[in-house]
């Protein structure tokens, strides 16, 4: 069981984060619903171990909700996701959001299953906005997790004035 903390992303990070984001994701860019964000300019949070870092959250707020751009945890199943989801659930309330809500792959079961296990519900099915998405990065794989074509974007949300 690893022994890490959790503290907000700092100006001291974007380079570590576009590194690990470009290690996680091949660049340092990420596209959903037809936007470009580069995460080591965003809001986050990161578990540390050692000074390590072996998870990393970043997010977008605006008014009333509050969007997870990115996830990642190197160390599955040891608590380090649900944790840097519980400090942005938390950052989000405090700054008044209404809801939490994310993007996600129709071939990432695994983030499908992690995601409603917390409460997140699926709220739309963007059909074929991989297939646009690629157009601006082409190195999208054609199939992803699983053997699964990649191809549509799940909308998933966790309503937070309930
Ligand atoms: C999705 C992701 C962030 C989850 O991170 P994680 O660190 O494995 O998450 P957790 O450890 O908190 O939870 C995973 C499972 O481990 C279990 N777990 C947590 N702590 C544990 C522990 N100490 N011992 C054993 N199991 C544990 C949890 O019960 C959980 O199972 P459940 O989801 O069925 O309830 C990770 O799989 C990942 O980085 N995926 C690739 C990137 C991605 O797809 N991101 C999301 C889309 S943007």
């Amino acid at each position: 069981m690893s022994d890490f903390l959790i503290r907000p992303l700092t100006t001291d990070d974007p380079e570590w984060v576009s590194q690990f984001i470009s290690r996680r994701w091949g660049t340092k860019r990420v596209i959903a619903h037809g936007t470009i964000y580069y995460p080591h300019k965003l809001p986050g949070f990161v578990a540390l171990e050692d000074n390590q870092a072996i998870g990393l959250l970043t997010y977008q707020l605006d008014q009333s909700s509050c969007e997870i751009v990115t996830l990642d945890s190197t160390r599955p199943d040891q608590g380090i996701g649900t944790a840097l989801i519980n400090a942005v659930l938390e950052a989000a309330r405090r700054s008044g959001c209404e809801r939490v809500w994310l993007i996600t792959t129709n071939d990432n079961l695994n983030a499908l299953r992690f995601y409603q296990k917390r409460g997140f519900e699926l709220v739309a099915v963007h059909r074929h906005a991989v297939d646009e998405a690629r157009r601006i990065k082409p190195e999208i794989p054609l199939v992803g997790a699983n053997g699964i074509p990649v191809r549509d974007e799940i909308e998933l949300e966790l309503p937070l004035n309930e």
